[in-house]
């Protein structure tokens, strides 16, 4: 497949490849244009051409339109989607299925949000001096460079472009070199829906090469990132050359602590779902379990069974619950940190590859319990099926425990005292808090987090705010002269 600059199918300037591979099998699924520097530049000149001669100047209302119409195209071809997503990222088939409707819902809430703006816009501000009047518009920001990583190939995709457009903001996508397939159909769906010619521009690649250039390219105005604190660095130090808007959703260690008091069955489901859906990689992964001690050993027994129990395979088998992980780097560096953590933890289950799966990057659901509080598996973001677990005493320890780390991301808290979950909920220094439960995840809520967990918010109106400049108009309406030079 060929890059998606200025509403064409192009091919590279340099004739650049690359393959994408279906971790289940580890064989190549389709062979892929590489953007470049070049080709980076074309991509954004076309966005910014967009963004100049219309759709700039279009309102909320006609936005809305075309976002409905893209939402309407990928429902159309949901199914294919989610298979689609299955093969090149490995998850199991139902979580593409959340996904792919996810992101169709995505496109549908930023198309209401994009005629509400047009109510909103040009509203008058009381600045507390009748001889002002003042009003408050809200302008697109102007080209946004995307760059997104294979965790949510297709969701990632519509969390940035769906309020990108819903703005009035024109795009560059540049998504994951591991997981290129799901974006590049939204540029199908783009075409089809007939969005304005440069309005999306998708431009898959590698990191250091498209993600790069597009990062440091003088005509971007707004670089929206998610992915790892490293990249974000870079991404954060290309956007300083030349004082791009920036919002960075970067990784997590995220707690979920355990009150005694907590149901035994509902607590295991929870931090089941919390560490092993998507096969832990996931930014908001309650990957640090902090247990009370009185219900420590029930809780740990069972589940340990329950991750034993679990279903590894291909994604599009049924009833598999556990997937491949997404390459082999990331299988790797995730075996990596489990070798490293056996020195300092105990290993209760998993940490190796499944016998019946010699092919493919599977591994089994991995807990270790008691690491050291400086080991690497307990302080740095493993994003594998990786749980770690400590028991504690107090309230005041679980929040220590909790927020001491150089992330904000998430928090789960678990207790039917509701005022004790409730004060936790509070003390977290984290963007995102789940009581009694853990990843629920909706478009209308901000998501985003404290520390270097990242800057900024998406979805919800805040992910709109993102690509939106704001402007005060301020008008002198007396007759009578300003009286600084003219007395
Ligand atoms: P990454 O952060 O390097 O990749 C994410 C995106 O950034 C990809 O599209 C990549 O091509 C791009 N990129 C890489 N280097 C770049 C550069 N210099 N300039 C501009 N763009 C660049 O993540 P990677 O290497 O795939 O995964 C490594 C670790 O990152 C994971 O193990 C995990 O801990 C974390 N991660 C966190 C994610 C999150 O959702 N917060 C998502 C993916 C990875
Ligand atoms: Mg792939």
């Amino acid at each position: 497949m060929t890059l998606f600059i200025d509403g064409r199918w192009v091919a590279p300037k340099h004739g650049n490849q690359f393959s994408s591979i279906d971790p289940a099998t580890e064989q190549g699924i389709a062979d892929l244009a590489a953007a470049d520097e070049e080709d980076v530049d074309l991509a954004v000149n076309a966005a910014r051409k967009a963004f100049d001669q219309g759709w700039g100047q279009t309102s909320g209302s006609e936005r809305a339109g075309f976002l409905e119409a893209l939402a309407d195209e990928l429902e159309a071809h949901r199914k294919a989607l989610a298979a689609l997503e299955v093969r090149d990222n490995g998850k199991p088939l139902p979580e593409a299925e959340w996904d792919v409707a996810d992101a169709i819902g995505c496109f549908r809430y930023y198309a209401e949000l994009a005629r509400e703006l047009d109510e909103r816009q040009d509203q008058p501000l009381d600045v507390g001096d009748a001889r002002f009047s003042c009003h408050i518009r809200h302008e697109p920001v102007g080209v946004a460079g995307q760059i997104i990583p294979w965790n949510y190939p297709l969701l990632m995709a519509a969390w940035k472009v769906a309020p990108a457009l819903a703005a009035g903001a024109t795009c560059v996508l540049k998504p994951s070199e591991l997981t290129p397939l799901s974006a590049l159909e939204l540029g199908v769906a783009a075409e089809r829906v007939g969005l304005p010619r440069g309005v999306l521009n998708i431009v898959p690649g590698f990191g250091g090469e498209a993600g790069q250039a597009l990062a440091l390219h003088p005509g971007v105005d707004k670089l929206a990132f998610t992915g790892s604190v490293p990249t974000g660095t870079r991404i954060m130090a290309a956007a300083a050359v030349d004082i791009k808007n920036i919002s960075l959703e970067l990784g997590g260690k995220s707690a979920f602590i355990v009150f005694d008091d907590a149901d035994i069955e509902a607590a295991v489901e929870w931090i089941m779902f919390g560490i092993f859906w998507n096969q832990g990689q996931v930014c908001s992964a309650t990957s640090r379990l902090l247990v009370q001690e009185g219900i420590a050993p029930r809780l740990l027994e069972r589940l340990v069974d329950a991750a034993r129990d679990i279903r590894i395979g291909p994604g599009m088998e049924e009833g598999v619950q556990l997937g491949p992980l997404v390459s082999a780097g990331q299988y790797q560096k995730v075996m990596g940190v489990i070798a490293q953590g056996k020195q300092t933890a105990k290993l209760l289950t998993g940490g190796v590859r499944p016998a019946h799966l010699p092919i493919g990057y599977f591994m089994e659901p991995t807990i270790f319990d008691e690491p050291d509080i400086r080991s690497t598996i307990w302080r740095e973001e493993i994003f594998g099926p990786v749980l770690c677990m400590k028991r504690f005493k107090t309230e005041a320890e679980a929040l220590a425990l909790a927020n001491d780390s150089r992330y904000g991301l998430a928090a789960a808290v678990m207790s039917t005292d509701l005022e004790r979950a409730a004060r936790v909920a509070n003390g977290l220094r984290a963007g995102i808090v789940w009581v009694n439960c853990s990843q629920p995840t909706f478009t209308q809520a901000p998501w985003g987090g404290m520390k270097q967990s990242g800057i900024g918010r998406e979805l919800g109106h805040w992910g709109l705010e993102n690509y939106l400049e704001v402007k005060q108009v301020t008008q002198y309406c007396s007759d009578e002269p300003w009286g600084w030079y003219q007395k």
